[in-house]
């Protein structure tokens, strides 16, 4: 695996269009780096309640908050950093190797996630000390 860091994790704009009657956001695979294989979404989270707690080892997603906000960390082994999202016209890029959390989720708040692959446990990194030799030997 390419090593990644934090910093090829970015928030993209996503198209929107207006309409008097609301808006309208959606997402193609043209302009995402990966084909979407699997759409799942987190709701009725609990106040204070913290989700992922892991890393992907080939996994590309693309996580949009469809309504309220939440925190997302991120963390390369090196370098972290916190991201709200709050619109529905914002996605996050998390490229494999990084290790998330998501938390202060407000209420009704709908995390929206694209992903690059069908599920696979095997693909989930679920213990921090296995994260720090993956990313240290790849
Ligand atoms: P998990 O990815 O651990 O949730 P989170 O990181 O948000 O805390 O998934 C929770 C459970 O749901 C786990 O038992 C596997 C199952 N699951 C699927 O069956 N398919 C999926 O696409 C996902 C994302 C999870």
């Amino acid at each position: 695996m390419k090593p990644t860091n934090i910093f090829n994790c970015s928030v993209f704009e996503l198209k929107k269009v207006h309409n008097r009657a609301g808006n309208l956001t959606f997402l193609e695979e043209q302009g995402l780096p990966f084909p979407i294989k699997r759409i799942y979404y987190l709701y009725d989270v609990p106040g204070g309640a913290s989700r992922g707690g892991h890393a992907h080892r080939h996994l590309y997603q693309l996580i949009v908050a469809a309504s309220g906000s939440f925190d997302v960390l991120l963390n390369d082994g090196r370098n972290k950093k916190i991201i709200q999202l709050n619109r529905p016209y914002f996605g996050l890029l998390v490229v494999p190797g990084i290790w998330r959390e998501i938390f202060n989720f407000s209420s009704g708040a709908i995390c929206l996630v694209l992903a690059s692959h069908k599920y696979d446990q095997a693909d989930y990194i679920r213990d921090y000390e296995v994260f720090n030799s993956f990313i240290h030997d790849s």
